[in-house]
């Protein structure tokens, strides 16, 4: 054993090649956690699914399928700013950073970013951290195309890599968090994980944030019932997976998708309904659920900020802003911020 796993217990190093390598908690660590998590969430009056569930690898396609949808704003918007900044981030980093994602997912906009780094630098580290094991296939992709990367991928829940990363080593470290996969959280959540994220970083790290902004409700809603039914795929899947691994007997068309703009907490708002009277077995969460026809169960809160929200909720968790990016018509942001 040599001396990083020593202080990463709890996960189990995969090196690949020279280029490449993988840390990944032991499984049972995975699996009693998302047992555990369902038996509660649905065991209760307000049932909800948290969206980290999403993310096996069929959720993870499809929710690359939903970035290129005309209705999904957010990722051509971001991508649309992340253009720009090759002319003004280089004035923040220098040949020393590493590039660490959260939520790297497959990794297209990462590119962006990266085409930066790799300009700037002899040999540039990015540490992508995600909860899917698409990352080794959008890792493998990457390696591919630039010559001078080197890859050291999380596969764990964004509190387990930043768990992970804070005891790796000293090196600096601009860590994005891109896609507004921040609004996910509720707001009490999202600050304690704002906080741990500035707990986790040295000073002179920076931190790189992507947050969707308040908007025309018929925008934000069309964003989340496209046409061709891709946003409803996604939801519904969480319940194939629960069917997959926890042994459940699901039928999905019992449920539909419904998701609504809350314009009072700022909020799409995403649930799946249960059109009939029914119940479900869920076996490894020893769990015998009982819905009522049209009983909705929560699956996602996605948040929208003004550019006032964004400055408060990042200072209040102790960070500085360094930059605001954003596209022509106010729809999304990109904040660059360091540790106060
Ligand atoms: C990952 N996250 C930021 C997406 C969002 O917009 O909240 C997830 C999503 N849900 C439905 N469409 C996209």
């Amino acid at each position: 054993m040599n001396e990083t796993i020593q202080k990463n217990l709890g996960y189990k190093k995969y090196v690949i090649d020279s280029k490449l390598q993988y840390f990944k908690p032991h499984a049972s660590k995975i699996e009693k956690t998302f047992a555990e998590e369902i038996s509660s969430s649905l065991n209760r009056d307000s049932k909800f699914i948290a969206p980290k569930f999403f993310y096996d690898k069929k959720g993870s396609d499809l929710f690359e399928k939903i970035c290129t949808l005309p209705e999904y704003y957010p990722t051509r918007t971001e991508i649309d700013i992340l253009k720009n900044l090759h002319a003004e981030l280089p004035s923040f980093i220098d040949k020393s950073f590493r590039l660490v994602e959260l939520g790297s997912g497959a990794s297209v906009k990462t590119r962006l970013i990266l085409d930066i780094f790799t300009q700037m630098q002899q040999t540039t580290e990015y540490f992508p951290i995600d909860i899917s094991e698409i990352l080794t296939e959008s890792s493998e992709l990457l390696l591919q195309d630039y010559d001078n990367l080197r890859i050291t991928g999380i596969i764990d829940t964004y509190e387990g890599g930043l768990e992970f990363l804070k005891n790796y080593d000293e090196k600096k470290n601009l860590i994005l968090f891109l896609g507004s996969s921040f609004g996910n959280f509720s707001p009490s959540d999202g600050k304690v994980f704002l906080e741990k994220i500035n707990s986790t970083m040295k000073s002179g790290d920076l931190f790189l944030i992507g947050l969707d902004l308040v908007k025309d409700s018929q925008i934000l809603e069309s964003a989340y019932n496209d046409t061709q039914g891709v946003t409803a795929e996604f939801n519904l899947n969480v319940l194939s997976r629960i069917n997959d691994e926890l042994d459940a007997d699901f039928n999905l068309n019992n449920f539909s998708h419904y998701s609504i703009y809350n314009k009072d907490n700022q909020r799409i708002e995403m649930y799946l309904k249960s059109l009939v009277k029914q119940s479900v077995i869920i076996s490894k969460s020893n769990l015998s659920l009982n819905l009522e026809k049209n009983e909705l169960i929560h699956t996602e809160h996605s948040h929208k900020y003004t550019l006032e929200q964004i400055r408060t909720l990042l200072e209040s968790t102790g960070f500085k802003l360094n930059h605001v990016w954003l596209d022509d018509n106010t729809h999304f942001s990109l904040t660059l911020v360091s540790k106060n």
